[in-house]
């Protein structure tokens, strides 16, 4: 089997985390690096012991060294680049939220498949080995029927207005960074929501702080997730079933160990001993599915993103809370039923 050649974009914080964990990756290998600034990517390159180091990311997009392309800038360029990667016949493992809204992931999906190139949301939690024992335990039956989940991610952000993360330039505010990743685990087992509620608290630099977010299901589910940048939580995650509950340690979204309670109060508890953060499970899928020659990852479909952001594009809606480059006020009310608005400023 030939080597999948990795090339990364961006070298902040969460790129050094995938590199730290890369070791721990099956296959492949981390070929090549780019940042806008030369110190920079030299330094990373000699970290992580990266062969290529390019100093402006279209020289690694258009390099004919790397197969693969792993995108970790803030939200807002994640459009373009990834459009860049795959016009390079480049596959693609780009940061989640995969793009600020659905109409642009849905363009860069609809492209993928227009050029035949992998595409994947780096949404790892989803291959961590919690989740997957998670799944397998909610589909034995081991809880009966799931009908509530209830999750939270929340920590302190730095309070710099023009850090990455309270700058509306950049994309910044709770919902797309944070909140994507309880959305994703109620959407994992119930499917995108029939009902959708939010109360956010919007800060001084216009991006959401905090929310809290009711999700329904017709079915009879319900999802109870909260998301902020302000606040202190052990960020546990509970599944809730008619015989018994999971409840995913902290933090659930990196998460070690979970157990499953019966209604009798008989516990399991599962332990995974696996290095590092966990970022390598990603890595190994998109090299797995390379390997098979599929364009998408059967378990974080181009429809499990399109739905997520979707959600997120109608809390967004909600809250009044707009990008570069969106128009919200001059859109079409494609996404306004069972709609409750509400928030508040901070
Ligand atoms: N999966 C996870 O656990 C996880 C964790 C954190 C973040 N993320 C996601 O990863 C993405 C990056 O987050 P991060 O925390 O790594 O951000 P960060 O520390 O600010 O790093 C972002 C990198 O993007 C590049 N960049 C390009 N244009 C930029 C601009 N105008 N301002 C700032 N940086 C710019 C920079 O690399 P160069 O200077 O080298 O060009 C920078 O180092 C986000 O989409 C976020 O949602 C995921």
């Amino acid at each position: 089997m030939k080597k999948v050649r990795w090339g990364i974009i961006g070298t902040g914080q969460i790129a050094h985390s995938f590199a730290r964990d890369f070791c721990h990756v099956k296959a492949g290998e981390l070929r090549a690096v780019a940042s806008r600034d030369k110190a920079t990517a030299d330094t990373f390159s000699a970290e992580f012991d990266i062969e290529l180091a390019f100093v402006d990311y279209f020289s690694l997009i258009n390099s004919n060294e790397v197969d693969v392309i792993y995108i970790a800038t803030p939200h807002v360029y994640h459009y373009d680049l990834a459009k860049a990667c795959i016009l390079a016949g480049k596959a693609v493992l780009c940061e989640k939220p995969f793009t600020i809204n659905e109409t642009q992931s849905k363009a860069l999906y609809d492209l993928a498949l227009e050029h035949n190139v992998f595409v994947m949301e780096a949404m790892w939690t989803r291959f961590n080995p919690v989740i997957e024992q998670v799944i397998e335990w909610v589909e034995e039956g081991e809880i009966g029927d799931l009908n509530s989940i209830q999750a939270s991610f929340n920590f302190l952000a730095p309070t710099d207005p023009n850090h990455r993360l309270m700058n509306v330039e950049l994309g910044g505010g709770a919902l797309l960074d944070i909140g994507i990743y309880p959305v994703f685990l109620a959407q994992l087992f119930f499917g995108k929501p029939d009902f959708v509620q939010n109360q956010a608290v919007i800060g001084d630099t216009e991006v959401d702080l905090f929310e809290q977010i009711l999700l329904g299901w017709e079915s009879g589910q319900l999802a109870s997730l909260d998301a902020s940048l302000i606040s202190c939580n052990p960020n546990r995650a509970i599944l809730s079933g008619s015989k018994g509950y999971i409840e995913i340690d902290s933090e659930w979204f990196k998460a070690k160990s979970c157990r499953v309670v019966g209604s009798d109060g008989a516990e399991r508890a599962v332990e995974f001993d696996f290095p590092g953060n966990g970022y390598q499970f990603e890595a190994d899928e998109v090299n797995r599915c390379l390997e098979e020659g599929l364009i998408q990852s059967p378990n974080h479909s181009w429809q499990n993103s399109l739905e997520l952001i979707a959600t997120l594009d109608e809390i967004r809606h909600d809250i009044g809370l707009s990008y570069p480059g969106e128009h919200h006020h001059d859109e079409e009310e494609v996404h306004h039923h069972h709609h409750e608005h509400s928030h508040h400023k901070h």
